[in-house]
């Protein structure tokens, strides 16, 4: 296939599924401010429910992040199980030890309490706790006759927005290729936004899942299958993340910047849920994959040299994101208001100290980075179709 002939079926792909994906989608009661997780708890007991798996990893466990709701259930007279075998990019064997868990603990629902990983794994324990069936029958989209059992999150972490998406990312146990489970019921029911929790996460974690939490508002918002719903949420998203990030980076427990990002972050899952993502992603999922860089620094890396590559094809989308975000006003040339965008993302970027290389990335790799980074981002609606040449020069870029 001719790279003309690729484009146009990669073009006609995102049409057929931007016709299904664009669709409106259930969004989860949210519960934000201090104080949150303990309405969420009073608000599982009001849905009539007994025992419910709480999905998580060890060492929330062990720091009593959790201790708080466990109580808060407890007093509303909800039993709880634990689940804590939660490990960064869940696989599969992981979920299925989930699904196994909430059976043998007679759970009638579950609460995912952590970041993107621990809320993953807790939407397909659900989705496969409903279906009577392991994770790999969950893989695809609706792949399942059954909704999820009644699920509910508490993200520990301000970046991912999975608490907003109806999809969640599950790796293969022996080659870690990572698969997608699609399906409308892993939008939870409830979930707490709550800056609590979130006091005690690291300054360098605030700043990678914060970038992640950025680019979902940019790249929704700059790409092909945005809607006026999708560029309100991703607006409203820039603005919070640009007053509030470096701010929740300097002082974590500053709670009034932690909510702020926690809604940022949400808004930014409800932008993608239906908008998608770019070459941001398609490029930083294949250095998570290949070394393990955390999602969020290889976006935080890579989003602004792709800024610079689309800035002539989203002048207008990234003028209008300067405005919004105070950074300008409409009368200047819509060029020079996407060029102080773009600044200022590399301006954030070394606020919060990210860093503009990586020593992971290694020369002999990169053909292999460049032919997966362009084969996924080709699936993403992004303004335009980035080149391998492109792609090339940009991991030389950011390679120590
Ligand atoms: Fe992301």
């Amino acid at each position: 296939m001719t790279a003309i002939h690729r484009k146009v079926w990669f073009r006609l792909r995102q049409g057929l599924m931007g016709s299904f994906i664009t669709k409106p989608q259930p969004k989860p009661l949210v519960f934000v401010g201090p104080g949150s997780t303990r309405q969420l708890c009073q608000a599982i007991a009001r849905f009539g429910l007994r025992r419910i798996l709480v999905v998580t990893d060890k060492p929330l466990r062990e720091l009593g992040v959790l201790d708080g709701a466990l109580q808060a259930l407890q007093e509303a007279g909800v039993e709880t199980a634990i689940y804590d075998g939660v490990l960064p990019d869940p696989t599969e064997q992981l979920v299925d030890d989930g699904i196994d868990c909430y059976h043998r603990e007679g759970c009638d629902s579950v609460l995912a309490f952590g970041g993107g990983s621990s809320i993953d794994a807790a939407k397909v324990i659900a989705l496969g706790a409903a279906n009577g069936c392991k994770t790999d029958a969950c893989i695809g989209a609706n792949k399942c006759k059954l909704p999820a059992v009644p699920f509910y999150a508490v993200p520990t972490t301000a970046g991912t927005g999975s608490e907003a998406t109806f999809i969640a990312v599950i790796s293969n146990n022996e080659t870690h290729e990572k698969g997608a489970v699609v399906d409308p019921s892993l939008i939870p029911k409830a979930a707490a936004l709550d800056p609590e929790i979130m006091r005690g996460l690291p300054a360098h974690i605030t700043a990678a899942t914060g970038m992640d939490a950025l680019t979902h508002a940019i790249e929704s918002y700059i790409g092909r299958w945005e809607t006026d719903e999708t560029n309100y949420y991703g607006l409203a998203a820039c603005r919070l993340i640009f007053d509030n990030l470096a701010a929740a980076c300097r002082d974590g427990s500053d709670l009034q910047a932690r909510e702020s990002m926690a809604l940022a972050s949400h808004y930014g899952g409800l932008a993608i849920t239906n908008a998608l993502v770019g070459y941001v992603h398609a490029i930083s999922h294949n250095l998570g994959a290949k070394y393990g860089i955390p999602h969020g620094l290889g976006n935080a890396m890579v989003l602004p040299h792709i800024l610079e590559l689309l800035k002539e094809d989203a002048t207008d989308k990234l003028s209008d994101i300067a405005v919004y975000c105070g950074m300008g006003e409409r009368s200047e040339s819509k060029q020079a208001l996407a060029r102080k965008l773009i600044d200022r993302v590399w301006e954030l970027n070394k606020e919060i100290g990210i860093p503009l290389t990586s020593d992971k990335i290694r020369e002999e790799d990169i053909d292999a980075l460049v032919s997966a980074a362009i084969a996924e981002g080709g699936t993403y609606p992004s303004p335009r179709f980035i080149s391998e040449a492109e792609c090339r020069t940009l991991l030389h870029s950011i390679k120590a």
